[in-house]
């Protein structure tokens, strides 16, 4: 059965820290979350010195304190494990608990996040404290579920301190056995690298020109993940001892060099995500801003996430300002975007969201980062936005534990993933399709979704029209294995430039390119060129279609007899050349596309693959806004149309709909204000 929060309609939470504020504030603070339309909150995540206030000296009478405030009240509580800070007292006397910089220098007390994975002293006194609050709160009738640390890999996902080091050569000893098998995985011959004994292996240290072993940065950033995936799990095993029934275990975020999929899988009931769409009007973002999407961008993020529970929860929504004292200049949220970034979620599939912060902070670090109320408390326009979204929330009743629905999928994996994190070559062609393909399916109203290829069966992949893996560089037989039984029984996969050159090592194959899927693909690759911007633009020619094929250019050759040459590039010294090649393969095809995907570019393949605006014969609507679709187990359909334009949208509805807000049918044209979102719903629909 799919693990969710298992809630009977969408619900609205905050973040709340009894903490920061005095005993006497916490009944009225209560009292007016209820009555704005919040019915949970999440509590104690940085609180440690709470509990064990010095070394081995647990008491519980805050939490105890506040816990029967909040159940007399009648709100529902989330209790997190105090992990992501260390107290003073900790850190003071067991310094090899602290994470480094490459340098080996730590970092200290006064932020937060300052810790490594690995320190067993640290895994003791967290195992200790997680056992102990588990132990003494989990009956609590308040408490529905707990949360792990507080957005592992957040601050630093980068590990350099001498635990890490002792962890890593443990982590290899038992992914090689012998050191003879690690010289050979991580090329060791090149440069004179070679080891001869596993103590003359660190994690990543300084080098000239900052340019380690990749082979062996590969196996290190796998080796944080484990690390971390190793964290979560060392704590959710405390706490599955004692939750009550029906109890949830979950963490928040959404970050680097970690298997989020891993993680839940062995830890989590489900993930939950932290929205700040406000980025994109940060001073220092807003700049470097090409696409025009801005805060739809964070539909991106909440895609991965829906990639890793389908029906997920947001622990943290944006409800004021962003801002620390050093970085994040932003502005308020301006009247209706609460709203617009909530329904964001939603439709992205959120059954419950959570306003980071009841209160904006008067101290410390955040005190830009402004909550729901500001420094006073006093009612102001926030609290109202939250209470109307409270109102709106309870006509999307029916839409609880619905699924979004794509028929595009675009193809990811870790190992790719983190490859394209430390080779700038992979990096670059992978920045650039990935932001365009999303661009693309927004623009053209073409949900999706994103497909971990090492965490789905191939079956998995067969609900999918089209699927797009960009830029696999690494590819493995399992990889290729599960692409060509999707491709036999009927599906369209389109790859693009450097595609299978490296294997699981992160070492250039010598077999003809595109490597493992040369037989698929029915394509040859006899010679491959980075763009120079000397070159100008490239394009190829598809059927009258100038298409961009950008940053690198294989050159291409058909192999089989079944492998049509569909655009040749019409630029460069290869001008002719095949740019890209289709081959039939069982029941599909699949596309072999000689360059990166430019926005113009992956627009014309959706168009052209027939998978562009899929409910275009039911909905019109501008580009400005976003189409998302949940569809629930009855086959009733719920359309989240959302406007994040400055401006009143026009749509056309070209048959009947239930608009949910309104709760009556709607047809033909409607007007959507600034920041407005419609849910009309076609209920019981089978497809059309
Ligand atoms: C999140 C974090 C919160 C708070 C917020 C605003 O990343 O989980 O604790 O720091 O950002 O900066």
């Amino acid at each position: 059965m799919e693990r969710s929060m298992k809630l009977d309609k969408i619900t609205l939470g905050t973040c709340y820290y009894p903490e920061h504020w005095p005993e006497e504030m916490w009944e009225e603070d209560l009292q007016r979350m209820l009555e704005n339309g919040i019915e949970v909150i999440r509590i104690a995540e940085f609180a440690w010195s709470k509990i064990e206030p010095r070394e081995g000296e647990f008491t519980y009478e805050f939490f105890d304190r506040f816990l029967e405030k909040a159940e007399k009240a009648g709100m529902k509580v989330i209790f997190c494990t105090p992990s992501a800070t260390p107290p003073a007292w900790l850190t003071n006397k067991y310094p090899e608990v602290l994470n480094a910089n490459m340098d080996g220098v730590l970092y200290r007390h006064g932020c937060r996040r300052h810790y490594n994975y690995n320190s067993p002293k640290y895994q003791e006194l967290v195992t200790r404290i997680a056992e102990k609050s588990a132990a003494h709160y989990a009956s609590h009738p308040a408490i529905i579920g707990w949360q792990i640390d507080n957005e592992l890999n957040c601050e630093k996902n980068e590990f350099y301190s001498e635990s890490d080091t002792i962890a890593f050569r443990v982590f290899l000893k038992k992914k090689y056995h012998t050191l003879d098998a690690l010289n050979e995985a991580w090329g060791t011959v090149f440069w004179n690298q070679t080891y001869t004994d596993w103590e003359e292996i660190y994690v990543p240290r300084p080098t000239p020109s900052n340019a380690t072993n990749p082979h062996e940065v590969l196996d290190y950033v796998r080796f944080v993940s484990d690390s971390t995936c190793f964290f979560a799990k060392m704590q959710s095993d405390i706490l599955k001892k004692y939750v009550k029934p029906g109890d949830f275990i979950t963490t928040n975020g959404l970050f680097g060099n970690l298997d989020n999929h891993r993680m839940t899988e062995e830890s989590l009931d489900f993930i939950t995500y932290d929205s700040y769409p406000n980025f994109a009007y940060c001073l220092d973002s807003y700049e470097s801003e090409k696409d025009g999407l801005r805060d739809r961008k964070w539909s991106r993020n909440l895609a991965e996430a829906r990639a890793v529970s389908p029906v997920f929860g947001i622990m943290e929504q944006q409800s004021g300002a962003n801002g620390w004292n050093t970085r994040m200049e932003a502005p308020t949220p301006k009247p209706g975007q609460m709203t617009l970034w909530t329904m964001q979620s939603i439709g992205h599939g959120a059954d419950y969201v959570s306003y980071f912060r009841w209160r904006t902070c008067t101290m410390g670090t955040e005190i830009y980062w402004h909550g729901i109320l500001d420094y006073s408390g006093r009612d102001n326009r926030r609290l109202a936005e939250v209470k109307q979204i409270h109102k709106m929330v309870g006509a999307l009743e029916p839409v609880t534990g619905s699924h979004y629905r794509a028929e595009v999928g675009i193809v990811k994996d870790y190992d790719n993933l983190w490859d394209a994190g430390l080779d700038m070559w992979h990096q670059r062609v992978d920045r650039e399709s990935s932001k365009s393909l999303f661009a693309a399916c927004q623009k053209t109203h073409t949900p999706f979704d994103f497909c971990y290829l090492d965490h789905m069966r191939a079956e998995d992949l067969f609900r999918y029209k089209v699927l797009f893996y960009p830029h696999a560089t690494i590819v493995t037989s399992e990889m290729s294995e599960k692409l060509t039984a999707y491709v036999e029984q009927g599906g369209c996969l389109v790859l693009g430039c450097r595609t299978g050159y490296k294997d699981e090592t992160g070492k250039c194959v010598m077999s003809r390119l595109p490597g493992l899927l040369q037989p698929l693909t029915g394509t040859d690759i006899p010679e491959y060129t980075f763009v120079s911007p000397a070159d100008g633009t490239v394009y190829a020619d598809w059927d009258g279609v100038q298409i961009e094929a950008c940053i690198f250019n294989d050159l291409l050759e058909p192999l089989t007899e079944q492998a049509r040459v569909e655009a040749r590039y019409v630029s460069s010294y290869y001008a002719g050349t095949p740019a890209l090649i289709s081959n039939a393969k069982g029941k599909g095809r699949v596309f072999y596309f000689g360059g990166a995907f430019h926005e113009h570019t992956a627009r014309v393949f959706l168009e052209k693959l027939g998978v562009a605006q899929p409910y275009g014969d039911i909905l019109a609507l501008p580009e400005g806004c976003e189409l998302t679709v949940r569809e629930s187990t009855d086959q009733s359909r719920y359309f989240f149309v959302m406007n994040y334009l400055e401006e009143t949208a026009e749509i056309c509805l070209k048959e009947v709909f239930l608009d949910l807000f309104e709760g009556k049918e709607a047809e033909g044209k409607l007007e959507l204000p600034p920041y407005g979102t419609k849910v009309l719903a076609k209920i019981n629909s089978i497809n059309r």
